[in-house]
């Protein structure tokens, strides 16, 4: 069932290209140039009348739904607002008829994140349900469901789902755009474009995996280390931080990089790693000038930026480059990184990587 990997969760990894290249199928048509959801049974009007958008989620999930934000606002300009399921019912959010909920779960069975459909649904909004499992309960109470084509993810730490639910907001969020006449046509044609060349983008960080390893070790003997970046890479650096601890056991924290000065920069001693996602184009320069201050207190960096830029490899210990993609699609490619270094530091910590302490793959307990 391992398909001659070691692990679930290293096997889930290097299936990521196959679970883009299904979740993205056939809902991409014409000539490349048009996203079709026949899942979701708005009317135009329906879609028309939305005027915000909350993204209910636990997790793993929730850090999706961080991204998911980002790309709704940019390119539906709806205002999106992201919450944890278990906070979400009890802060006594503002739900209208005009309010679209998407909970976003891979096993659709997630006890928060199923309350929070209802009460949403009680509260007469509409409710999309991103999920990896067909006829789950979450995908049966839904009004609409986006189902994320990962195939059955076994390992406790969540890759492959995260990463099919960022594929299917960048495919809600053109939709919607398409919908909305938010974006031209011809930039539309563009994310595309750039979308269907991610899986064959992932194969090549996965042949660098080798990398990654020789960083992995080093850091498995640290208890302390922080993750940093700005922008869309500050959402994936906390699911990188979650993934790290939850396997490896190693205590992290993620930072939105330009927080640092704030007080965590207090906790950046001499040889304590860093791990710097720097591949936002627009806040590049801003993100080396934070990165600029843990390297003079001696921290050790880890820096990962979209190639074709030098600058950044100057400044850190190690470098490490994704393919080139727009940014607003670079999540996809930049947390492939960070799942192999949670599952090296696991793997070279000894721990039971597919299952990991106190942990469950599915929580139906709130
Ligand atoms: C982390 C992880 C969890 C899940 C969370 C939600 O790797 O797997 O954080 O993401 O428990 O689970 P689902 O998506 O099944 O609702």
């Amino acid at each position: 069932e391992k398909a001659g990997f070691d692990h679930f969760m290293l096997k889930e990894i290097y299936d990521q290209p196959t679970a883009y290249r299904d979740t993205m199928g056939s809902r991409i048509s014409g000539e490349n140039d048009q996203v079709v959801l026949n899942e979701i049974k708005m009317t135009d009007e329906e879609i028309k009348s939305i005027d915000r958008v909350h993204i209910v989620a636990c997790g793993t999930a929730y850090h999706a739904g961080l991204v998911g934000k980002n790309v709704i606002e940019k390119l539906a300009r709806i205002p999106v607002e992201t919450d944890v399921a278990s906070e979400y019912r009890y802060r006594s959010p503002i739900i209208t008829k005009n309010t679209l909920v998407i909970v976003v779960s891979q096993s659709g069975e997630t006890a928060d994140t199923l309350a929070a459909l209802r009460e949403a649904k009680r509260q007469g909004a509409r409710v999309i349900a991103i999920t990896n499992v067909v006829g789950s309960s979450v995908s049966r109470e839904a009004d609409d469901v986006i189902t994320t084509w990962a195939g059955p993810e076994i390992a406790v730490a969540s890759t492959k789902a995260y990463t099919s639910q960022l594929i299917a907001f960048y495919l809600f969020g053109l939709y919607l755009a398409q919908k909305l006449d938010t974006v031209e046509a011809d930039e539309v044609k563009k994310v595309i474009a750039a979308l269907q060349e991610l899986p064959q983008q992932v194969e090549s960080i996965l042949e660098q995996a080798e990398q990654i390893k020789t960083v992995a070790e080093k850091i498995s003997l640290h208890n302390n280390l922080f993750f940093i970046g700005r922008g869309l890479d500050f959402s994936v650096v906390l699911e990188g931080s979650l993934k790290l601890k939850e396997i490896s056991y190693i205590h992290s924290e993620a930072y939105a990089a330009g927080e640092l000065k704030h007080g965590t920069l207090a906790l950046i001693e001499e040889g304590i790693p860093v791990i710097a996602l720097a591949t936002q184009e627009d806040v590049f320069e801003k993100t080396v000038s934070n990165i600029e201050e843990v390297v003079a207190r001696g921290a050790y960096v880890l820096g990962v930026n979209q190639e074709g830029n030098e600058e950044l490899a100057k400044v850190v210990n190690e470098s490490f480059t994704i393919p080139r993609t727009l940014d607003v699609l670079s999540p996809a490619l930049s947390v492939i990184p960070l799942q192999l270094l949670s599952y090296f530091a696991s793997l070279a910590r000894g721990n039971d990587v597919d299952k990991p302490r106190n942990l469950a793959k599915s929580v139906t307990v709130e």
